[in-house]
């Protein structure tokens, strides 16, 4: 493998001496060439608000669905080249992860097929424009999975945990910002009267906090053989406009934690365990779901780790002898990730898109009882400044 030993040598080398990716090494001439015929300082990113998107307008002869992909064609290459300078500015020896180098090149990937496709100018071409737009949201769906498990085969070589926290959160918010503008596309083609593409006229948060209960409860179950009830109170009739994707991940990623902390703090009496209680409270500026949960609380020598990405207490619950008598204890799984928990990114990772959409996540452990989450998001069209996607 002599072009692997030459990669992992320069690698080395370049690491130590502080340098980032060597001009003169042809592994990188494939990725500096890239930087040479693009440079994205040039073009600066136009973020949009909602209520822009909201207020759009829909003309009957398909107007608004043409501009709308135009606007895509033209933003989408800026942001991913953003994306792209991302990696290049990685200490070398990160970005020669083979896991990280992988999602590196599905955006030059990306990019490349997005700068080259044609103007847009009648229906055809933005009908195949949709194809290629959902076929990228496609190859790109496990982009997540895969830096998390990238950074965290080399994360001993860092010492600086910022680097790893500030391309992360740049990374993953820049990621749903242009999720949430090519699905918003392409929803722009379906006829839903509660729904301007992605936006919900009237989100019901109880209805949608419903559905994720639901999702976490079937897995605590397999994992744990019972699930906590949840109980859910406050503005529950309360309805605004909002897009469900941010809340889609956010919303599972909370009620998991809460009802795996559950459990594991009532691994002697499984099936008699407290309810986690979510509350609702609606206001003119924004939302707030507040998930509590009766785990024990977060101690407090971890509780300010508990937001750093790969920060996760997985390996010791998998190491409770009480746990092998469960159902489908992640023991027996081989590693020590399982879709109840794992990475040790749901909470840094809901914390930074609660905070691109312009809200917040904090937590309040009552060590010895339970945790509080909050969530706190801006409306849309709320009294407050609008957010920018
Ligand atoms: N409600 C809670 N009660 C007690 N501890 C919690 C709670 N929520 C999170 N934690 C602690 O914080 C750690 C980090 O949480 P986080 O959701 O980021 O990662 P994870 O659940 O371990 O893995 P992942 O969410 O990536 O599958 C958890 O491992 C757990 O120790
Ligand atoms: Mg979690």
């Amino acid at each position: 493998y002599p072009f692997l030993i030459q990669m992992l040598t320069d690698a080395s080398e370049w690491s130590r001496a502080g340098r980032l990716w060597p001009a003169d090494c042809s592994f990188c001439h494939k990725y500096n060439s890239f930087q040479m015929a693009f440079f994205p300082n040039r073009f600066a990113s136009v973020r949009l608000t909602l209520a822009t998107l909201l207020y759009s307008g829909k003309s009957p002869d398909g107007h608004h669905i043409l501009s709308s992909a135009r606007y895509l064609h033209k933003e989408l290459p800026v942001r991913i080249a953003h994306r792209i300078k991302g990696f290049r500015s990685l200490p070398f020896i990160i970005g020669c992860n083979p896991t990280i180098l992988q999602v590196h090149e599905l955006y030059i990937r990306a990019y490349h097929m997005l700068s080259e496709f044609p103007q847009i100018k009648e229906q055809d071409m933005e009908a195949r424009f949709c194809k290629l737009v959902q076929q990228l949201l496609d190859d790109h769906k496990d982009v997540v999975t895969m830096l998390a498990q990238g950074f965290r085969e080399c994360r001993r070589h860092i010492q600086d945990e910022t680097i790893i926290r500030s391309f992360l959160d740049t990374t993953l918010c820049s990621r749903l910002g242009i999720r949430m503008l090519a699905t918003h596309h392409l929803a722009l083609h379906e006829d839903n009267p509660d729904f301007v593409g992605i936006i919900c006229r009237r989100l019901s948060p109880k209805k949608i906090i419903e559905k994720w209960v639901d999702f976490a409860r079937r897995l605590c179950e397999h994992q744990y053989g019972n699930s906590p009830r949840v109980r859910i109170n406050g503005h529950v009739a309360a309805r605004f406009p909002f897009i469900p994707l941010p809340l889609d991940y956010i919303l599972p990623e909370l009620l998991k934690n809460a009802m795996r902390a559950t459990m594991e703090s009532h691994l002697d009496t499984p099936y008699n365990v407290p309810d986690v209680v979510v509350t609702i409270a609606n206001n003119d500026i924004d939302f707030v779901i507040r998930i509590s949960d009766r785990g024990g609380g977060i101690p407090h020598n971890i509780l300010d780790k508990v937001m750093d990405y790969h920060f996760s207490t997985a390996e010791e619950s998998a190491q409770d002898p009480r746990m092998s008598n469960l159902f489908n204890n992640i023991t027996n799984s081989g590693n020590q990730s399982s879709p109840m928990h794992g990475f040790g990114f749901g909470l840094p990772t809901s914390r930074a898109y609660a905070e691109y959409l312009g809200g917040s996540l904090s937590v309040q452990s009552m060590q010895g009882i339970g945790t509080d989450v909050y969530l706190r998001l801006r409306h849309i069209d709320g009294k407050g400044e609008s957010f920018r996607v």
